[in-house]
């Protein structure tokens, strides 16, 4: 008998084009499946999205998050793996104990280098941009990696890289480069990861 597709859950605050092309690309794979789109936005475009494809959406509040209710939710569902996808909002440490090695985020840049507190979306690209005219950065890009209890630290696997021109780049330019990064490696790096920790754990209870 073939075995269950793993769930997935995309976690969501912003635009959702992320999580958009993250679901159509796994709409059509056996293995994986996105069982639940999650955000505290109840205006977030992802959940258009996500209603045409058919996937289950939730909406939470911050108080939600802060007392345990994504964990809960997410461990109900059967979720295997999370997919922060422009989250803005700190995991709290409930939800990465668990989901050790199995909750990715993607960032704006090449960390360690603009991460931490404060650092999403714009304020990103200002920071790299501002760090671009010191003569301190001559590129950008984006990060994938699989999250730990410290904002942004927990190990990359996977950056993409972009040259800056500092006598032209500006905060928006910046910010198109990396979204078209992001546009062309975001989702198959996300279902590459899933796919490979899936192989991996096969191997591990053979
Ligand atoms: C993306 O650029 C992502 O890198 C960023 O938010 C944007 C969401 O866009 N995430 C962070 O800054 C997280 N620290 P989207 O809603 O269109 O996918």
């Amino acid at each position: 008998m073939a075995e269950a597709a793993a769930k997935l859950a995309i976690l969501a605050s912003g635009k959702g084009s992320n999580a958009e092309r993250l679901m159509r690309l796994v709409a059509n794979r056996d293995d994986v499946e996105v069982a639940l789109v999650a955000t505290n936005h109840a205006s977030s475009g992802v959940l258009d999205c996500a209603r045409i494809l058919g996937v289950p959406t939730w909406v939470f509040d911050k108080t939600t998050l802060a007392a345990g209710g994504v964990t809960e939710k997410f461990v109900q569902a059967g979720i295997r793996f999370v997919a922060l996808a422009g989250f803005l909002l700190k995991v709290p440490e409930d939800l990465v104990a668990a989901y050790p090695n199995r909750m990715m985020n993607l960032h704006p840049a090449l960390l360690p280098a603009f991460g931490g507190k404060g650092m999403y979306g714009r304020h990103v690209h200002k920071a790299v941009h501002a760090a671009m005219q010191r003569g301190e950065v001559t590129e950008t890009g984006m990060t994938l990696h699989w999250v730990n209890a410290e904002y942004d630290e927990g190990p990359a696997f996977f950056q993409a890289r972009v040259p800056l021109d500092g006598t032209a780049d500006t905060p928006e330019s910046i910010e198109h480069k990396v979204k078209a990064l992001e546009e062309a490696h975001y989702a198959p790096q996300v279902l590459r990861a899933v796919s490979e920790s899936l192989s991996l754990s096969g191997i591990a209870t053979r």
